[in-house]
């Protein structure tokens, strides 16, 4: 009997996984024909391949990884290698909406683990757990680089910067009751099925999903404004808006005068001596190690 990916180390053989229906196996296929195109070695497609057989059960089955074996001349093991390697391929159903909340350190100390205890609670389900109605996954997830926006909340990867307990609350509340909800910046907000698809790679076809997609948050722009040493706008989304701290600071002087500026600037918000300006401490080797 054939054994399957999830007969690998149990000992005990499986049914070969079912196949999908001719007309979806057909769909899936032409599909797959263009995205292997795509690369110069087809097994190269497998990551993308896998969004694509995701965004048609919501999960990543032994049928999927079968088809994906099957187009690639692979065997089951390898799929189920890398398809179980990677935290964005689900091995089980879950929600239309995956909620992340961000716990790793700096969103954890700004509130992400407050967040994450009481959306278990509002929820009723822990990490990885789905609501009876089908709407929600909740899991915590690792660093999204968005730590300028901690606390983070991802859903289906699009951020929600900035949570508090309530707010998140009030976004697995809406995304349940079908209120439309709208991520910080990206593109808009899909179900999981359809993210999947646009992860295989084929493109988002909603009016403005290609411009809002891909831009930069204005905390990121300001931190990268003041790495390039330009006067920048700093952010305190929780304080009424942006302050322009060029407007606070003296000709040359990276420091604010502003006290209240002061306050919400962090070592990393101002320009940091260098080598160029901080002559007492050179760089490089001193005339003696030179000699
Ligand atoms: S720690 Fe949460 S995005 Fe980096």
């Amino acid at each position: 009997m054939t054994t399957t990916p999830d007969s690998v180390g149990l000992g005990m053989p499986q049914l070969p996984a079912p196949d999908y229906p001719d007309d979806v196996r057909a769909r899936l296929e032409r599909d797959a024909r263009e995205i292997i195109a795509r690369y110069p070695g087809s097994r190269s497609a497998l990551l993308p391949l896998l969004h694509l057989v995701q965004s048609e059960e919501g999960h990543v089955t032994r049928t999927g990884m079968q088809f994906c074996a099957d187009v690639l001349g692979l065997t089951t093991a390898e799929v189920t290698a890398v398809a179980t390697f990677y935290t964005m391929y689900r091995r089980r159903p879950s929600g239309d909406y995956q909620v992340g909340v961000c716990t790793n350190t700096l969103c954890a100390v700004m509130g992400g683990d407050a967040i994450f205890e009481a959306l278990q609670d509002h929820l009723g389900v822990g990490n990885g757990g789905t609501t009876d109605d089908g709407k929600v996954t909740l899991e915590h997830i690792e660093c999204n680089a968005a730590c300028d926006f901690a606390p983070v909340v991802m859903v289906n990867w699009e951020f929600f910067d900035n949570q508090t307990v309530e707010s998140a609350k009030r976004l697995v509340d809406d995304l349940r009751t079908g209120v439309p909800v709208a991520p910080t910046r990206g593109a808009p907000l899909c179900t999981f099925k359809e993210t999947a698809r646009i992860l295989a790679g084929f493109p988002d076809e909603r009016e403005g999903a290609v411009e809002a997609s891909g831009s930069a948050g204005p905390a990121s722009l300001t931190g990268l404004r003041l790495a390039k040493g330009e006067a920048a706008r700093v952010v305190h989304p929780r304080d009424g808006g942006p302050h322009d701290a060029a407007q606070d600071r003296a000709p040359g002087d990276a420091t604010p005068h502003d006290p209240s500026l002061a306050e919400h600037l962090s070592s990393h918000d101002a320009p940091q001596d260098t080598s160029a300006s901080d002559p007492a401490n050179p760089a490089g080797p001193t005339a003696e190690e030179g000699e």
